[in-house]
C-alpha cells in the first residue's frame, strides 16, 4: 500500500471524533500522490458523503470549471478538505473536529509536497494565514517553507453570492504565475527567489 493509500485508508475507519458517528463515508481526498497543487477545502457535504469522494457536488462542479480555466483537469490536482466527515446539516465544523482531524492532512501534504496550495474559505485559510479575514487575505500568496499557500474564497459562497464569481474567477486565474513561482523556487533553492504578492 503506498504511503498516501494508508493514510486514506486510516481515514475512512477513523473514529477520532464525533463525525464518525454521522458519516455515510469519509472522503479522505483524491488526486496524484505527486500532485503539485493541491486544493484544501472546508468539510464533505451531502454528495461527497454519499460518494465518498471530494467536491463532487453544485460547488464541485464550479470547482472543476475553475480548474478548467488555468488549463488543469481535476485529475491533476489534489483535492482534500479541512475535515474529511461531513458535519450533520452541513453545520460549521467545530474546533475540536477541526483539531482531531488535522493530522491527517498534515500526513497528507507531507507525503504529496505539493508546490502550491490552494485554501477554500475560511476555515482551510485560517490554518495557513492565522488571524487573516478572507476579504483581505483572498487572491494573495505566502510562502512557508518550500510551499506557496494561496487563500481563494469557497466555490460554494461564490455560487451563492453572484458578485463573489467575478473575485474567485480572477483569484484562481493568478495561480498560474504562483506555479511559475514555485517552480523557480525549486530551481533556485539556494537563492530563494522573491515571492510576488499580489
Ligand atoms: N465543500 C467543501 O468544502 N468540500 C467538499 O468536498 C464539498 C463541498
Ligand atoms: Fe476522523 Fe476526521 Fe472523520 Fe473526525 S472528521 S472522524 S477526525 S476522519
Amino acid at each position: 500500500m503506498s504511503p498516501l493509500t494508508e493514510i486514506n485508508t486510516e481515514i475512512e475507519h477513523c473514529p477520532k471524533c464525533e463525525l464518525s458517528k454521522h458519516r455515510t463515508k469519509a472522503v479522505p481526498g483524491e488526486g496524484p500522490e505527486n500532485a503539485g497543487l493541491l486544493f484544501i477545502g472546508e468539510a464533505p457535504g451531502w454528495h461527497e458523503d454519499k460518494s465518498g469522494r471530494p467536491f463532487v457536488g453544485p460547488a464541485g462542479q464550479y470547482l472543476d470549471q475553475l480548474i478548467g480555466m488555468i488549463g488543469y483537469k481535476r485529475n491533476q490536482v489534489y483535492i482534500t478538505n479541512v475535515v474529511k466527515c461531513r458535519p450533520p446539516e452541513n453545520r460549521d465544523p467545530m474546533p475540536g473536529e477541526i483539531q482531531a482531524c488535522g493530522p491527517y492532512l498534515e500526513r497528507q501534504l507531507e507525503v504529496i509536497k505539493p508546490r502550491v496550495v490552494v485554501t477554500l474559505g475560511r476555515y482551510s485559510m485560517s490554518k495557513y494565514f492565522p488571524g487573516e479575514s478572507i476579504s483581505k487575505v483572498h487572491g494573495r500568496a505566502k510562502r512557508i517553507g518550500g510551499t506557496i499557500y494561496f487563500a481563494m474564497y469557497h466555490p460554494a459562497a461564490a455560487l451563492h453570492q453572484g458578485n463573489l464569481r467575478k473575485v474567485i474567477e480572477a483569484d484562481i486565474l493568478k495561480l498560474p504565475a504562483v506555479l511559475v513561482e514555485a517552480g523557480k523556487m525549486e530551481e533556485e533553492k539556494d537563492r530563494p527567489a522573491q515571492l510576488k504578492f499580489f
